[in-house]
Parts: structure tokens; C-alpha cells; sequence
């Protein structure tokens, strides 16, 4: 019977858990050395009852099993696993004896890599693992980012919120500007540092007082001082969190133009960032076609033409003719579908 260690989670002093299911001794006892040669937290059980009760203590990163063994056999102690909320993440890996019935039912099943065939040498042993363990990272790192992106969204929407005529802006200028980016074959980490940047473009306005944001008229020299402050404070808001990082020249530089009118440096060319430099395309097409205090929404059809006729002047003209084809395309179309103030 294994021995109950005390709960813990899957690193015990640095070193990752695993847990190893397997009736025969022998094997089980070779299995065990191996793995913890590797410097692996090894936990182990002899049929699948037994593993259930190491996991009442112990949350493993990996579970690696035999399939056929007495009382509770491989397959059942997946299927409880994965139904436990607990159980529901935690990689597995079957070990199956090489052309058997169980072979051939983990090969359709699982996926090629969540078994490994008997015999095994102690270097496929491990590298099986590694993989397996690296594959889970991958998913939970990819997890977390989902979830960082869902709780920022919240937030950017909070802000907009008190420009009521802003609702679903950031949604449509993130499509907008995912749309140019995938057009202009922007690898998939350039494109996610846009969409944190398109999602916190605005966050700066948080400071900006609600009375200028949703005036129905004109602003004052005063009150255009206070908005022309938000990219500079939206980049000071973000810049001690290292995952927004990459976001910070979209936010900073979002309202830059190409010819060096923009602000708050009033950057000119190349000189601004190229995410920045997508980023106001894409936020001035949104911006022409929403309904505003002081105006109507434009058709996009206008909107579009505004933003080529201003081609060389206020945008990069690599950004326009991205939009062009997009455009033409009818992917922009499709885009202002989002939410229900866009005007077709
Ligand atoms: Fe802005």
C-alpha cells in the first residue's frame, strides 16, 4: 500500500510531482528510479484505487498509468480523474504493452502522445514526460493570457462606459486592427501585444473628467488639454505590470500622425511605433462611424474615404492600404457588425 504523504501541491521543494500507477513491482520500482533520477517528486500506486487515494493528498502534474490492472484499471481512473474538478487539467499519460487490445483503444482515443508503448527506455520515458509536461504549460500559460485579456477587457469596457456613445469601441477597434494586422502578416506574439494595446488604448481617459467626455459641443483649449493627456497617463497606468509591456507604445502613441500633428510628442514617420501607427486607422475608422455628443455616426463608406483622402498626411500609407484591401475585402464590414450603434 503507498504511503499518504502530506497535501501538497505539484512542486514539493522545487521539484515536480508525479504519480506513477502500475501493478507490477517491478516495473513500478524501475518506473519510480527513473523519474526520480530525473529529479521528479515521484508518488506511486498500485492499481487505480489506490492512486485515487494518493490524489486525496497530492495533486500531481502528471499522471502517468498502466492500463490493465487489478481492482481499478487505468481507463476508470481517468474517467473519475477528469471528472473531478481537481483532476480536470492534470496531464496523463497510459502506458500500454505494445499491440495489444489496449494499444490500439489508447492510439484512437488519446492522442499519440498521452501513451507510450512497453518496453520503454528510461530516455523515451522521459522525454514523453517532459513533452507532456511542457504541453500543459503551454495550455495554462495560454489560460492565464485568456483570462488576463477577459479582466482587462472588463475594465477597458468600465471606462468606456462613461462615454456612453463609446459602447463596443474596443471590440471593433480591436477587430479593425487585428483585420490590418493579419493583412500585413503580423506574427501571432506582435499581433497579441496589439490586442492588449487596442483594448488599453483609452484606458488614460479613466482620468479624464466625464463632463468633457460626453460634452455635446465644441471642447475649450482647457478641456482639449485634459484629453490630450490620456495616452501619456493610460502608458504610465500600465507600465509597472511586465505582461503589458509590449502595449505601452500603442497606448502612448495611438493619437501620433504620420505628418506630426498628432500627440503627445507629435512624433512624425517611422518615427512612431508601426502597432501605434495601425492602431490610429483603425481607432479613427471606429471613431468616424460611431455616433459621438457632437456628431452623427458617418457611413463607412465615408469614413473609409476620409482615412485614404488623409493617406501620407495623418496615416502611414502601408496602414491605409492594409485597410484598402481589407475594405475591399468586405472583412471591415463584417467587423462593423459589432455592437448595434455601428451604422452600415
Ligand atoms: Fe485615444
Amino acid at each position: 500500500m503507498t504511503q499518504v504523504p502530506e497535501l501538497q501541491l505539484s512542486t514539493d521543494n522545487g521539484r515536480t510531482t508525479l504519480l506513477v500507477v502500475e501493478d507490477d513491482p517491478a516495473m513500478l520500482v524501475a518506473l519510480r528510479d527513473i523519474l526520480e533520477g530525473a529529479g521528479f517528486d515521484v508518488h506511486t500506486a498500485g492499481n487505480g484505487r489506490d492512486a485515487l487515494d494518493v490524489l486525496a493528498d497530492v495533486r500531481p502534474a502528471l499522471i502517468l498509468s498502466d492500463i490493465s490492472m487489478p481492482v481499478m484499471d487505468g481507463i476508470q481512473l481517468f474517467e473519475t480523474v477528469r471528472k473531478r474538478p481537481s483532476g480536470m487539467a492534470i496531464p496523463f499519460i497510459f502506458l500500454t504493452a505494445r499491440g495489444t487490445r489496449e494499444d490500439i483503444f489508447a492510439g484512437k482515443s488519446l492522442g499519440a502522445d498521452d501513451y507510450i508503448t512497453k518496453p520503454i527506455t528510461s530516455h523515451e520515458l522521459l522525454a514523453a514526460v517532459q513533452a507532456r509536461l511542457q504541453r500543459a504549460d503551454e495550455l495554462m500559460v495560454a489560460q492565464l493570457q485568456a483570462a488576463y485579456k477577459a479582466s482587462l477587457r472588463t475594465l477597458a469596457n468600465a471606462i468606456e462606459a462613461r462615454d456612453q456613445y463609446t459602447r463596443d469601441h474596443v471590440e471593433r477597434v480591436n477587430g479593425y486592427a487585428q483585420a490590418l494586422a493579419s493583412e500585413l502578416q503580423w506574427d501571432e506574439e506582435r499581433r497579441d501585444a496589439l490586442e492588449f494595446g487596442a483594448i488599453l488604448h483609452d484606458i488614460g481617459k479613466i482620468s479624464v473628467r466625464e463632463s468633457i467626455l460626453t460634452k455635446d459641443g465644441p471642447l475649450n483649449e482647457e478641456e482639449w488639454v485634459e484629453i490630450r493627456q490620456h495616452p501619456t497617463i493610460g502608458a504610465r497606468m500600465i507600465q509597472g505590470i511586465p505582461y503589458l509591456a509590449p502595449a505601452i507604445p500603442v497606448v502612448l502613441y495611438h493619437h501620433e500622425r504620420w505628418n506630426g500633428s498628432g500627440y503627445p510628442e507629435g512624433l512624425s514617420g517611422e518615427d512612431i511605433p508601426d502597432e501605434a501607427r495601425l492602431l490610429a486607422v483603425a481607432d479613427t475608422f471606429d471613431a468616424l462611424t460611431s455616433d459621438r455628443p457632437y456628431r452623427k455616426a458617418k457611413p463607412a463608406a465615408d469614413a473609409y474615404e476620409i482615412i485614404k483622402e488623409e493617406e501620407g498626411r495623418l496615416f502611414d500609407p502601408e496602414m491605409v492600404s492594409a485597410l484598402e484591401r481589407c475594405w475591399k475585402r468586405g472583412d471591415i464590414a463584417r467587423i462593423l457588425m459589432i455592437g448595434d450603434e455601428a451604422v452600415a
